[in-house]
């Protein structure tokens, strides 16, 4: 491998006429913790699911892990943890159970080992065996967690994991994040919450389909043009704005052609 756990170029998907993901590049090093930040709607989730080989792009190539995007999604799924924006568990199922099911579908050797090693890496190994339904939202992120890491993937694709999540929980899952980086585990996580951003190495900010800016937080601050020290929110304001000029399509004049009100 380059030292690069994702490093693709070009990558489109179009639905229809619409390239919603158009033209990506990004490279993220090993062991790296990326942030991935854009308006709802921008591509971020439909990114994710080319990087994990969940949908075929349209145009561009690369890497996951080493293994080609196109030619090897197959291999990619099994050895990347992708993170559902709803991820879904059984809600009559205990923890561990939960987890015991997600490494059956895996078809994991020594399922057993697995799950145990899952338990203690999240913490769960108390609370194993109650029910998934009865979880707090934080408990049940964390459970989502440890059912991406069951065949212990080295490339995490968190699609906002931590979305009404309560603050302290989500501190929690970051301390998390960080420990597995650690690991040399590669995390692309997709956020809105400013405090997480803060907490990555790196940020990607996308909209209308395309990369606007990226690079540590003093970078992307210098990209989006603004005086050393600026916000991530100001950051964002002014990518977003810039963005709009360029890319948003104009209104439709139609609409308004007959003097009605819009
Ligand atoms: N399967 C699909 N068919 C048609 N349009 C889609 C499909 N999936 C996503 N889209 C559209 O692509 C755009 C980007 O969506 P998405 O990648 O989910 O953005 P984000 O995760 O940043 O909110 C949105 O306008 C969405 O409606
Ligand atoms: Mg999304």
């Amino acid at each position: 491998m380059t030292g690069l756990a994702i490093d693709v170029r070009g990558l489109t998907k179009r639905f229809g006429e619409r390239a919603v993901v158009d033209n990506v590049d990004l490279q993220v090093g090993e062991g790296r913790i990326c942030g991935f930040l854009g308006p709802n709607g921008s591509g971020k989730t439909t990114t994710i699911r080319m990087l994990c080989g969940l949908l075929k792009p349209d145009a561009g190539e690369g890497t996951c892990l080493g293994l080609d995007v196109i030619r090897q999604a197959r291999e990619i799924k099994r050895q990347a943890g992708y993170m559902t924006q709803k991820f879904g568990w059984y809600e009559d199922l205990s923890i561990r159970e939960n987890l015991d099911f997600i490494a059956r579908l895996f078809e994991i050797p020594n399922r057993a080992q697995a799950v145990n090693s899952a338990l203690q890496r999240l913490g769960l190994v108390e609370r194993q065996d109650q029910l998934a339904g009865s979880l707090s939202g934080g408990w049940k992120q964390r459970l989502a967690l440890a059912g991406c890491l069951i065949h212990n993937p080295r490339l995490l694709l968190l699609d906002e994991p931590t979305a009404g999540v309560d603050p302290k929980a989500r501190r929690e899952f970051w301390d998390q994040i960080h420990r597995l980086a650690g690991e040399g585990i590669t995390v692309l996580v997709s956020t809105h919450y400013m405090d997480e951003a803060a907490r990555c190495h790196e940020l990607v900010y996308i909209a209308y389909g395309k990369v606007l800016a990226h690079g540590s937080e003093s970078e992307i601050v210098e990209q989006a043009g603004l005086a050393p020290g600026a916000s991530l929110e100001e950051v964002f304001v002014k990518l977003i704005d810039r963005a709009q000029d360029n890319f948003a399509a104009p209104p439709k004049a139609a609409k308004f052609a007959k003097g009605g009100r819009p």
